[in-house]
Order: structure tokens, then C-alpha cells, then sequence
């Protein structure tokens, strides 16, 4: 380490620990649930809160003879992509799962339960039979050539689906471990509807597994938005979800059987669930819920490894910014933080639960240090970082005020209903003004390596936030308040 970057890395803790006292979590947690509420498409609740957002998308489906009302817009467009939709869902649920009582503590369970019963209400829909799922609302190329409010959309709303003949395990894949995930978080409050999700995670699950493939080679207009590179990571971790809501050791067995168990990830993401898949695994070997064997020890190995080399105690760490965020790659680099900063912080629970160490390469971790790591990184994404900026839209005086999103950056529709056009949004998106409505709770794809953030709306790979980014954060959020 030269003595530059130990300065820097110095410099760094001391303004993490300058701000550790200042945060509120409690407040970042209920913006980040607000975010989802913004995100809405389909025929808005009465209880809708984000009220610049009106009913938008209401035909959704009807070329199909479907209603696929409902469901999410993924980023700052008005497409709903499946795949990435699944995603986020499951991480919402697993929030729920694990830090149910830390959120029921801070009166956001319900609120929470909502944003995941936003999306899985619609999954249901787009699952009108055991082996026909619909992947997609709209698509990317003609709404990206388009600037328009949600509620005055005028390109095409196509609806794409995967069926026997066109299959896609890994996006039939990640809505079970959706379904399977929300069944858990449901299980409580509500078991009919718990119950309702089970049975189509299942189905789900065996049309992914009898019909192998990747979907964009049936929905090939995701293929430039959300490629999926593989489908067996979705399987493993709906059968890993599939058995924690059912104990049905079937599905323990189809891991055990697999061949890969992914080896030491460099990121956990909407395309890439091994992680996910490891630290569940690991956390059922902490419990004493799975007996240790040749095949669960190399899961929770590759779990470990993956958090040491965030926690920079691994023998390939992730890569840093110079104030010490961890740094992917400059396109959305902070989706991959809050998904590791969320298995980084159950699996420190787990640990001090079953009063046991984390080994790193670079030495013995307690799960009050993985802790600790986890809070300095949110606090960066909160503020203490050295643009003073916080990546969380809402939160704190200084925040993105040129976020790459349609509605957010357009006039509301209930402060002026005169439609905008396709192209007439345009001059929105060129406006050196801020945003007229605040995207709160959202999370941006954040700074550069250089921690460096340019607050501009044609910054798509820094100032575009994505549902995907968000919900890991909300479980971290949680807990930390
Ligand atoms: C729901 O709770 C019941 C009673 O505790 C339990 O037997 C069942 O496995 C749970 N189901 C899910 C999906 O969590």
C-alpha cells in the first residue's frame, strides 16, 4: 500500500466516523420504501402516497388478452422488465424475512409488505398458466425514443411471454424464488395469499426446470436492456427459496445434485444470484438446518469468501474508490453495493446468532466488524463521502437534483394534464432546472471511482436509479435503524 492511498483510506474512516452518529436510517428506510410507490404502473391504490404519480399504462396486456396491469417500471423508463422486476422483489421479501421485527419496530412492515404485494399481484397475472409467464411490458427501443410521463405514454405497450415453446428458466426462475420469498414474508399476515404464492413459485420452478434457456432467445427485446448470462443461478436459487418456504427436501436435493455452485462471485446482481443462493446455503449450515457436506461446504465457502473480499479481507478484494466505496464499474456501480452491504449484514446476524467468527484470508472478522463495514459504506451512500452528496434522492441537504427519469423530471400530471408528447418530453430532459418532482428514496448509480458525481439527466450511468438498487436496502436500512 503506497502511503497516498493509506492517507486516503485514513482520511476516509475518519470522515465515516464523523458521520456515524449523524445518519438516520429510520428516515432513509421510509424514503426508500416511498420509492417503489413512484414506480407504480397500473390503476394507483387510494392509499397511494407519492402523489405527483396518476394511473398510467391501463391497457397493459389487452394485445394478449391479458390484464397485466400492475407491477413496476425498472428505472427512469416506462418499460416493465421482468427479470430485473423478480429481482427486486425477492430482495424486498428477503428484507422482510429477515428484519420483519426491525421493520414492524419502525412502523414500515406494512408499507413494506405493500411494495412487495405491488409486484407479486402482478407476477400472478403474468402467470395465467403453469407454463406461460409474461416477461415484459413495452418495450426499451421505443419508449427510449420517447420522453414521456408514465400516465401520458404513446409508444407501444407489446406484452412478451415465455411458454413451453419459448422458454426462460432464468426469468421463471427468479419469479419463483420471488413468489417463494414473498410467501415467507406473507406467511404472517396473510397466509391464504401466502399460500397462493407458494403454489406458483412451484409451478414456476418446474417450468424453469423442465424448459431450459435463456429467455431473451424468446423475448429477444430484452436482450439489449437485461441479457441474462445464464439460467442456472436462477434455478439454484429458486430451489434454495423454494425449500426455506416449503422444508420440502426435494429441493435440497436438486443443490445438492447440481454441478456448479457458481465458485467465488465478484457480485451479486439481477443477472447474477449465486451469491444469494451461497449465503442462504451458509446460513442454513450456521443453524444446523443443513448437515455439512462436501457440496453445502463449498456453498458457504464461496459465501465467505465473496463478504471477506468486500470487506476487503479476502484474497481478491473488490476494488475501492479513493474515500473507500467499493467500486464495480462506473454503470450503476451502487446496485452491486447495496446487494452485498444486504447479505454482508444478514449473514453478521447469523453469525452472532450462532456465536461464531467469520475466518478471512486476511484474518478473523466479528460480525460487530461486518457491521461496522456495513454502516460505513450506507453512511458514503447517505452523505459522508466527499461530495458531501447523498445518493439516497430525498435524504439530506445535498442530493441528485437531475435524476434520468421520465415522470420525475416532467411537470406532474396533476399540476398540468396537458399531455406531453413523445418528442415534446424532450424539452424536459434539456432543462437546466431541477427536477420538478422528487424521486425520494431512490438510488442512484452513483459516483465514479473517483468519487466524483456529475448531476446531469444525460448521466445515465450515474444519475439513473433503479428499483433493483433500492430494495436490497431496505432490510440494511432497517436494521441499522
Ligand atoms: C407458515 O407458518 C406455518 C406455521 O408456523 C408453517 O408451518 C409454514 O411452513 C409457514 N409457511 C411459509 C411459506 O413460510
Amino acid at each position: 500500500m503506497s502511503s497516498t492511498s493509506y492517507f486516503c483510506f485514513g482520511f476516509s474512516l475518519l470522515l465515516l466516523l464523523h458521520s456515524a452518529v449523524s445518519m438516520d436510517y429510520g428516515a432513509a428506510l421510509t424514503k426508500s420504501l416511498l420509492y417503489f410507490e413512484a414506480q407504480r404502473s397500473g390503476k394507483l391504490p387510494p392509499n397511494q402516497r407519492v402523489q405527483w404519480r396518476g394511473d398510467s399504462a391501463l391497457n397493459d396486456g389487452r394485445d394478449a388478452g391479458v390484464d397485466l396491469l400492475g407491477g413496476y417500471y425498472d428505472a427512469g423508463d416506462d418499460v416493465k422488465f421482468g427479470f430485473p422486476m423478480a429481482f427486486t422483489v425477492t430482495m424486498l421479501a428477503w428484507g422482510v424475512v429477515e428484519y420483519g421485527s426491525q421493520l414492524q419496530a419502525k412502523e414500515e412492515l406494512s408499507n413494506a409488505l405493500e411494495c412487495i404485494k405491488w409486484g407479486t399481484d402482478y407476477f400472478i397475472k403474468a402467470h395465467p398458466e403453469p407454463n406461460v409467464f409474461y416477461g415484459e411490458v413495452g418495450d426499451g427501443d421505443s419508449d427510449h425514443s420517447c420522453w414521456q410521463r408514465p400516465e401520458d405514454m404513446t409508444n407501444t405497450r407489446n406484452s412478451y411471454r415465455i411458454d413451453e415453446q419459448h422458454p426462460g428458466a432464468d426469468l421463471a426462475g427468479e419469479t419463483a424464488a420471488a413468489f417463494a420469498a414473498a410467501a415467507i414474508a406473507f406467511n404472517g399476515s396473510n397466509p391464504s395469499y401466502s399460500s397462493q404464492l407458494i403454489t406458483h413459485a412451484k409451478q414456476l420452478f418446474d417450468f424453469a426446470k423442465n424448459h431450459p434457456g435463456q429467455y431473451q432467445n424468446s423475448i429477444s427485446v430484452a436482450g439489449s436492456f437485461y441479457l441474462s448470462s445464464g439460467y442456472e443461478d436462477e434455478l439454484l436459487w429458486a430451489a434454495a427459496w423454494l425449500h426455506r418456504a416449503t422444508q420440502d427436501k426435494g429441493y435440497m436435493d436438486y443443490i445438492q445434485q447440481s454441478v456448479n455452485s457458481g465458485g467465488t462471485r465478484s457480485m451479486f446482481s439481477w443477472d447474477d444470484k449465486y451469491v444469494g443462493t451461497q449465503v442462504l446455503i451458509a446460513k442454513n449450515l450456521l443453524k444446523g438446518k443443513f448437515v455439512e457436506d462436501g457440496k453445502f461446504g463449498e456453498y458457504k465457502s464461496n459465501a465467505e469468501q465473496f463478504i471477506c473480499n468486500c470487506i476487503q479481507k479476502g484474497s481478491s478484494n473488490v476494488q475501492r474508490t479513493r474515500a473507500g466505496l467499493l467500486w464495480w464499474q462506473p454503470w450503476n456501480n451502487l446496485q452491486y453495493l447495496t446487494s452485498s452491504l444486504f447479505v454482508t449484514t444478514t449473514y453478521a446476524d447469523t453469525l452472532t446468532a450462532t456465536q461464531n467468527t467469520l475466518q478471512c484470508p486476511g484474518g478473523s472478522v466479528t460480525p460487530e466488524d461486518l457491521i461496522t463495514f456495513v454502516r460505513s459504506q450506507v453512511d458514503y451512500i447517505l452523505g459522508s463521502n466527499p461530495k458531501g452528496m447523498s445518493y439516497m434522492v430525498g435524504f439530506g441537504p445535498k442530493y441528485p437534483q437531475h435524476v434520468h427519469h421520465r415522470g420525475a423530471s416532467i411537470v406532474s400530471i396533476k399540476t398540468d394534464s396537458s399531455p406531453v408528447t413523445c418528442k415534446g418530453g424532450f424539452d424536459w430532459f434539456g432543462r437546466n432546472e431541477p427536477n420538478p418532482n422528487v424521486l425520494e428514496g431512490a438510488i442512484v448509480g452513483g459516483p465514479d471511482q473517483g468519487d466524483d458525481y456529475t448531476d446531469s439527466r444525460s448521466n445515465y450511468q450515474q444519475a439513473e436509479a433503479a428499483t433493483a438498487n433500492t430494495a436490497p436496502l431496505v432490510g440494511v436500512l432497517a436494521r441499522l435503524a
